[in-house]
């Protein structure tokens, strides 16, 4: 059975689009998962993150959103062992247009429903905002792992989640699992980041992830050699905690 998880929260530089890319390539080249990732953030940084020329994309996911292009033309293969069904900039430009359509909260959820029987994990990588692209990958997932920060504002930012998983739940009558809360950007010598580790324990109990994502220089600099870290730094901490997440998502 596949597993359609929305890698979420409305606070932006978390760690979603790292997460996103590191869990489904793990995934993929260390347990033999077929993978699917999904960007819905105009950003497209996960297709950047995997060494592709976002810019450059003719067909991506507004064009599919739009019904203007099947899945087979926006979906690609990438060296990495993972699909991809990209996005970019000119996706929010599509924003308003899309946002106008009726059945605007499933688009996605509908356009991709063809695929479920050939994909193990199908990763969205969500804009940290609670705009239209948010609701529909929101709406197309059946879990939700939400990275934070090591941070003050990190850790408030957990309220606008509670609000949007309501907002999902009741408006929009959608439960979500959680697959877990992830402490990411986590800096030993720092105080903060333990104190907040401990704060999201409290709040979470065991909703809140073992494995803790380390802030590491590795991890900042693999994007732009469009490697992930298990090519860039196979032996480091990053790859080492990327493979923990991986393992204990696997587990659930
Ligand atoms: N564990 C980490 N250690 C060091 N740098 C990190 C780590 N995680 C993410 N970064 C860096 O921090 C920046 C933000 O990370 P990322 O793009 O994954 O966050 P995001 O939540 O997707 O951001 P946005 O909300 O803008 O989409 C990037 O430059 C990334 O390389
Ligand atoms: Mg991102």
């Amino acid at each position: 059975m596949v597993r359609v998880i929305a890698i979420f929260n409305v606070k932006g530089g978390v760690g979603k689009s790292t997460t996103t890319y590191n869990l489904g390539i793990g995934l993929a080249r260390n347990n033999h998962q077929r993978v699917l990732l999904i960007d819905i953030d105009p950003q497209g940084n996960t297709g950047a993150s995997l060494g592709i020329h976002v810019w450059e994309l003719e067909l991506q996911i507004k064009d599919l959103l739009q019904r203007k292009a099947s899945l087979e033309e926006v979906i690609l293969k990438t060296e990495q062992g993972v699909d991809l069904i990209p996005s970019n900039i000119t996706l929010a430009e599509a924003e308003i247009p899309i946002s106008g359509l009726p059945g605007r909260e499933l688009l996605l959820k509908r356009a991709i429903a063809p695929l479920l029987d050939h994909y193990d994990y199908i990763l969205i990588d969500c804009p940290p905002n609670i705009g239209v692209f948010a609701i529909n990958a929101l709406m197309a997932s059946e879990e939700i792992l939400v990275p934070v920060d090591m941070s003050y504002l990190g850790l408030i930012g957990i309220s606008a989640i509670n609000r949007t998983l309501e907002m999902v739940t009741t408006a929009l009558d959608h439960s979500l699992t959680i697959t877990g809360v992830l402490a990411t950007r986590y800096d030993r010598r720092n105080n903060l980041s333990k104190e907040v580790f401990n704060s999201l324990g409290e709040y979470f109990g065991d909703r809140l992830l073992k494995t803790i994502i380390p802030e590491t220089v590795k991890l900042r600099e693999a994007p732009s050699f469009g490697q992930s870290i298990f090519d860039y730094d196979p032996k480091g901490r990053g790859a080492k905690a990327y493979q923990a997440l991986v393992d204990e998502v696997t587990n659930q």
